[in-house]
């Protein structure tokens, strides 16, 4: 019978990712399997194990099998059905912590895991944040993570980017990561986003559907001189200014991810529009 560490060494995983794996299937520590490494696994453990690794080998996400993700320095809890959050989404948290009002309000569309709103709620406790998503799975696994971490008074609901809200219900600061890949851009047959779920990562049209309707829509729940902010892929930053400007937001700007590439394009509705101007 293999010790832990001959698992973890002929896995045919990088080592961290077989860490992970044991540590998923065994329900230890990593601490304990260091200290252990040299005692056989069992046979049970073994099983659960090479099945994993197996699953890994054959390109499933190692965030699916071991059912999260750390983001900002915090476990999302995760399932397939649910976006696996990204690094380079921190650069649209770090914007929404330090742009958002004190004491004000942030609506979070298209949530996924809801790893923007957690984040946002638990570094910022003076600010309220409500988090959509059209996905019941999605919502679901948002709203077992405000709770896991701490952050239990995120509202979550369900629904097609604006509908879950009032009429009249009006926000400080408004933040999407929404599906801006095209429905044929070949990174969709790629890595792990052949396993993610497709309504997540396109649009099914040129990408930049969605970002229009956030870009159009936004106005109607932002309060004066609300901010709206919109993550995109690298290549669109023009293109979603350009919706922002037609949107009639000012004080827009793009800002970077760590990679320097365009990612998170932002504007600022006027503090009075054109027509209470010439009043
Ligand atoms: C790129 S993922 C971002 C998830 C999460 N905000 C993050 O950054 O990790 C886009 C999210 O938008 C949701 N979504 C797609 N179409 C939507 C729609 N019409 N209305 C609301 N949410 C939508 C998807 O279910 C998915 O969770």
């Amino acid at each position: 019978m293999p010790t832990h560490d001959q698992l973890i060494a002929t896995s045919g995983l990088p080592r961290h990712e077989a860490r992970a794996l044991l540590e998923h299937a065994s329900g230890r520590r990593r601490e304990w399997l260091i200290g252990h490494g040299d005692e056989e696994a069992g046979e049970a453990l073994a099983a659960r194990f090479a099945t994993l690794a197996l699953r890994r080998r054959q390109g499933e996400p190692l965030a699916y099998l071991v059912g999260w993700r750390e983001f900002h320095g915090r476990r999302f809890e995760l399932e397939p059905g649910v976006l696996i959050p990204r690094a380079d989404t921190e650069v649209a948290v770090r914007w929404v912590c330090a742009t958002a009002p004190e004491g004000g309000s942030v609506l979070d569309l298209g949530t996924g895991s809801a790893a923007i709103a957690v984040t946002v709620a638990l570094e910022r406790p003076d600010l309220s944040v409500l988090a959509t998503d059209l996905s019941p799975v999605a919502a679901r696994v948002a709203a077992r993570n405000a709770g896991l971490l701490g952050a239990a008074r995120v509202e979550v609901r369900t629904g097609n980017w604006f509908a879950p809200l009032r009429p009249d219900e009006r926000f400080d600061l408004i933040i999407s990561n929404p599906p801006y890949l095209a429905a044929d851009d070949p990174h969709l047959g790629t890595g792990d986003l052949r396993f993610e779920p497709r309504t997540a990562l396109t649009d099914e049209a040129d990408g930049l559907r969605a970002l229009h309707v956030l870009a159009t829509g936004a106005a109607a729940h932002l309060r004066c001189a609300g901010w709206l902010g919109l993550e995109h892929g690298w290549t669109q930053g023009a293109a979603v200014r350009a919706l922002l400007a037609a949107a009639g937001f000012v004080a827009i700007r793009t800002l970077h991810d760590d990679e320097h590439r365009e990612r998170l394009s932002v504007g600022r509705l006027p503090s009075q529009t054109a027509a209470e101007r010439q009043e």
